[in-house]
């Protein structure tokens, strides 16, 4: 099979791994949207690649573990990756920053290869902007392309139908236009 012919996939990580987590909801959203599309969702729980609060004097002892070394492989299998971050007091929450840290001391070409696209999903209506600005600046100070528009769910327990879908409105237009500017770059890239 040719690269173009093969089926473009896009890796949909949370930063929240809570049972009932907004930030969940809308990378499933977000993951049906981009199956509309014609994209294969490729579903990267971070509980599925644990690992410790990153520390010097452990890497030292104990080298980087095979959870990183697995994610990033994952994340390389993929031709994009959409990122929902919660907001914790305007900034990322630890597990994600965590995660992001331990991948640079193996390499950053997971975040080379690979368009970006950021979203958050907040209880209130700000829709975590501070989270997702954060995220888009150290995606990019680590060579990431990352797509401009944002999918900020704002008042998440009214942003979704009954189907998980986002409901009709500013949030679902941003993640159909982020969506198809990702494919769009993806389709220029092959
Ligand atoms: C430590 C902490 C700090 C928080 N700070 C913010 C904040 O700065 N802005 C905001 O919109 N929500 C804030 N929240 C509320 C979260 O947006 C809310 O708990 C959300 O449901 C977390 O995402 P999740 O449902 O995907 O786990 C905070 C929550 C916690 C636990």
């Amino acid at each position: 099979m040719s690269k173009s012919a093969k089926p473009v996939r896009i890796g949909l990580i949370s930063g929240s791994t809570r049972e009932g987590s907004i930030n969940k909801q809308l990378v499933r959203a977000v993951s049906l949207i981009f199956k509309d599309m014609g994209a294969k969702p490729v579903k990267i729980s971070l509980k599925d690649y644990q690992m410790p609060i990153y520390d010097g004097d452990w890497e030292a002892k104990n080298g980087v573990p095979p959870t990183v070394k697995k994610l990033i492989r994952r994340i390389k299998s993929c031709d994009g990756v959409f990122i929902s971050t919660p907001e914790y007091n305007g900034s990322l929450p630890a597990l994600l920053k965590n995660t992001i840290d331990w991948t640079t001391r193996v390499e950053l070409g997971h975040f080379k290869g690979p368009i970006y696209g950021i979203g958050a999903a907040s209880p209130g209506p700000m829709a975590g902007i501070m989270a997702m600005r954060e995220l888009q600046f150290i995606l990019t100070r680590l060579g990431a392309n990352v797509i401009p528009t944002q999918v900020g769910a704002g008042n998440a327990g009214q942003a979704f139908d009954k189907k998980g879908r986002l409901v009709e409105g500013f949030s679902k237009n941003q993640a159909q236009h982020m969506a198809s500017q990702m494919l769009t770059q993806i389709k220029q890239k092959r």
